[in-house]
């Protein structure tokens, strides 16, 4: 039978650490390192320079992913980019990336798919490739989760409670066909749009004539209650531990392999509280749970990539192991996928 299974991992963060007393002494933001930590788990996170985008970290976590599945970029047939940091509002990230691998020069012009759906986009991302991968569709699937949090954050006290949370960088995994019977043997995404504003970056509203306000000379006009993004944080955390704990449950009983069975919960590092949360509430023991969000910091569409990448590397993750995969964000959407590794 064909499977598609993750055949390499490969990640990248841009090397400025910005420490919660950066925030304060950089910046001027009214916060503190303890009111931080305690909320969130965050100790640091990393900010790209300007003039580097999410294609450009994300071209670099795959390359490695490439290299470490013994790939070259042109086997590839798709390329899938999941960011709510895109360089522009269009085109996407995915072709400003195939052009940086080389594809274009090389004369393979492989399909580029944007995928929007923030925390989540990872895990639509992985599905979506999936999916292709097993229909014969294609052989070998890219898929990134890049982010340039730092440009489009509201780097002020008045902007704190979302700023303090975001960083920047990229994962990447190939995705390719196998007849072993290994790799992605579940995944599920779910949505509630009734949530749309509750974590938005509106910027504009397309509904509205103009669809940004403009001064008499024609200049836009970006109110800064819709520049910024908006959160309400104690929203988002209650849906979120709920979001979690049913997706992760609905994967256990559709695949019939329970919390016992799998080796390592690689969940969406938005807050380390919500994973402590669900990991309570599923009996879920301590070390089967891989962090990064106190190095990073949330990183959206890398965050899971980023824990794949990283627990390759350092030989937590292994073949034959069984790994669950989760996360939660705006829209709301969420996502699970169950991994023989
Ligand atoms: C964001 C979050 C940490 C805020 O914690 P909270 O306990 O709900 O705090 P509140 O938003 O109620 O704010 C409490 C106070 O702290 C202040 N505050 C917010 N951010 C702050 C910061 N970085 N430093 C210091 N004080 C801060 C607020 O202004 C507020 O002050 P006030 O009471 O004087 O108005 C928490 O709601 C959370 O983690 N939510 C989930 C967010 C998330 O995961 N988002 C990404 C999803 S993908």
């Amino acid at each position: 039978m064909r499977n598609a299974y993750i055949s390499g991992t490969g990640g990248y963060v841009p090397p400025r650490v910005v420490t919660n007393e950066d925030l304060t002494n950089e910046y001027g933001i009214e916060t503190s390192d303890e009111w931080i930590q305690q909320r969130t788990g965050i100790k640091e996170r990393r900010f790209a320079e300007a003039g580097v985008g999410s294609a450009e970290l994300g071209a670099k976590a795959a390359t490695m992913a490439l290299e470490n599945a013994g790939l070259k970029a042109t086997d590839l047939d798709m390329i899938i980019f999941a960011t709510l940091s895109p360089e522009y509002h269009f085109p996407g990230s995915a072709v400003f990336l195939q052009e940086m691998l080389g594809l274009c020069d090389a004369g393979k012009f492989v399909g580029c798919l944007d995928i929007r759906n923030q925390c989540s986009g990872f895990l639509y991302g992985l599905g979506t490739a999936t999916s292709m991968v097993k229909s014969g569709a294609a052989e070998h699937v890219l898929v990134v989760g890049g982010e340039t949090h730092s440009a489009a954050l509201d780097l002020s006290t008045r902007g704190r409670t979302v700023a303090s949370l975001f960083g920047d960088g990229a994962g990447a995994v190939v995705v390719s066909a196998t007849d072993e019977d290994r790799g992605v043997r579940y995944w599920k995404c779910g949505a509630d749009g009734r949530f749309k504003d509750a974590l938005s970056q509106r910027v504009w509203d397309i509904r509205n004539r103009p669809f940004i306000p403009q001064d008499a000379e024609g200049n836009g006009l970006v109110d800064p209650e819709i520049m910024w993004a908006h959160m309400d944080g104690r929203k988002v955390f209650k849906h979120a531990v709920t979001r979690m704990c049913e997706a992760v449950m609905e994967a256990c009983q559709t695949t019939e392999v329970f919390g016992p069975d799998i080796d390592l919960f690689l969940f969406h590092q938005a807050n380390m509280r919500i994973n402590q949360y669900v990991a309570k509430q599923l009996f879920i023991p301590e070390e089967k749970l891989v962090h990064n969000i106190h190095k990073y910091g949330n990183t959206t569409a890398a965050t899971i990539p980023l824990l794949m990448w990283e627990a390759v590397a350092d030989g937590r993750l292994k073949p034959g192991m069984k790994v669950m995969c989760c996360a939660f964000g705006s829209g709301f959407t969420w996502g699970a996928s169950l991994i023989e590794w």
